[in-house]
């Protein structure tokens, strides 16, 4: 059994919001983006069966995103939701049978994150709603009351907590019906018992095990054997199991010149160490690396993709060996590669249940409520 700390009703931890793991807008935008889209469109396909969102490395909830103006050439921040929070409320509106699994190691991150997940749950989060009536405002022209042409969305789910709230909408704070569970624990002595415990269980209603989005983000090495691996285990092609990975080339390219190449890329690959020599032979640029860890992924996912790259472009964008993270979605379902950048018409297969097909889905959602 799991060892949770499931957050108390009253404030536990006095955490500062100085704590804030801070971000890059370079190297996160696209990540956010990504997480944003792909947990709405994964939930309302997955609903209403059971199931969880396992976000590994869940940070401090909100991060300090420094935004940088090349026209002033300043710097300035803002605090925007993190992986967690997103989770969060971008499930917010459909979140019954959904469990939201956060883990994180370090106890002041984890303080933070639990002083948000309090915040969360005693007070909801703010989803911005549009007022249904006529709603007029004067005009700052004429200073004559106009009608407001009506925006199509029927909700806004802001990215922040203090998000100025647009014309013709009212904020309103929910709560999730979800249950949302923080783990204080390094992942690798955590994820066996997470599978065991919230995925390996036959759900009553569905009479099937939950369905799994992993969201494993370590900002450096993730360890192939204690995680990775399990994670694929779980997957082994059929459907059931996602898992979108920050990879991190950094992490490998700064161990490269050191004594520690060898154990850092064992680790990484899951191959025993006295083969690396042989294995890694001609693996030499940031490419090969690439590759060589999305091949051992295909062992286990039908679709391995690099977020933003589609498919059928000849030229990938320039790989820079200055590029740090790689964003990667691992699936087994088609229909979520249109996320992950392909274009989406190219893809006539119809979503799961045969209800309704991916173009449809995907106008819908970006016409409607997210
Ligand atoms: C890049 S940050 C996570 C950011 C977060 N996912 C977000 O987008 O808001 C990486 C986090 O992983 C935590 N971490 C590092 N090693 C870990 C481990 N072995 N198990 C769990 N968490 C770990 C760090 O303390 C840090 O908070």
């Amino acid at each position: 059994m799991c060892q949770n700390r499931p957050f108390s009703k009253k404030s536990i931890k006095n955490s500062k919001e100085g704590n804030l793991i801070k971000v890059g807008e370079k190297s996160n935008k696209s990540k956010y983006e990504f997480l944003r889209l792909f947990y709405t469109i994964w939930n309302q396909i997955t609903n209403p069966r059971a199931r969880v969102i396992i976000d590994t490395h869940a940070g401090t909830g909100l991060v300090n995103l420094n935004i940088k103006r090349s026209l002033t050439k300043t710097n300035y921040s803002k605090k925007i939701y993190g992986s967690p929070l997103i989770a969060i409320i971008k499930t917010i509106k459909i979140s019954q049978n959904l469990k939201i699994i956060l883990n994180e190691s370090d106890p002041y991150n984890f303080a933070q994150l639990e002083s948000f997940l309090d915040k969360v749950q005693n007070e909801g989060l703010p989803v911005f709603e549009k007022i249904e009536d006529d709603f007029r405002y004067k005009s700052l022209e004429t200073g004559r009351k106009r009608k407001l042409k009506q925006n199509k969305k029927k909700n806004i789910f802001p990215e922040e907590f203090n998000k100025k709230l647009p014309i013709g909408y009212k904020k309103v704070l929910i709560h999730s019906k979800g249950e949302i569970i923080a783990h204080n624990k390094k992942i690798e002595d955590n994820i066996q018992c997470i599978i065991d415990d919230h995925l390996d269980k036959i759900d009553e209603k569905s009479d099937s095990k939950p369905i799994a989005l992993f969201f494993v983000d370590p900002c450096g090495i993730v360890d192939w054997k204690k995680v990775i691996e399990l994670i694929c285990n779980r997957s082994n092609k059929r459907e059931g199991t996602e898992m979108i990975l920050n990879w991190s080339w950094e992490a490998i390219s700064r161990t490269l010149p050191t004594k520690f190449k060898n154990s850092t890329l064992s680790k990484i690959y899951g191959i025993p160490i006295e083969k690396i020599d042989k294995e890694f032979k001609d693996i030499l640029t940031m490419k090969d690396f690439l590759e060589k860890y999305l091949g051992q992924l295909r062992k286990y996912f039908k679709h391995v993709v690099e977020v933003g790259v589609p498919r059928d472009r000849k030229l990938k964008p320039k790989q820079s060996e200055h590029r740090k993270y790689f964003l990667i979605l691992c699936t087994n379902n088609q229909s979520g590669l249109s996320l992950a950048g392909y274009q989406k018409e190219k893809i006539g297969e119809k979503l799961r249940d045969g209800v309704i097909d991916l173009n449809t889905f995907i106008y819908q959602n970006n016409h409607s409520d997210n």
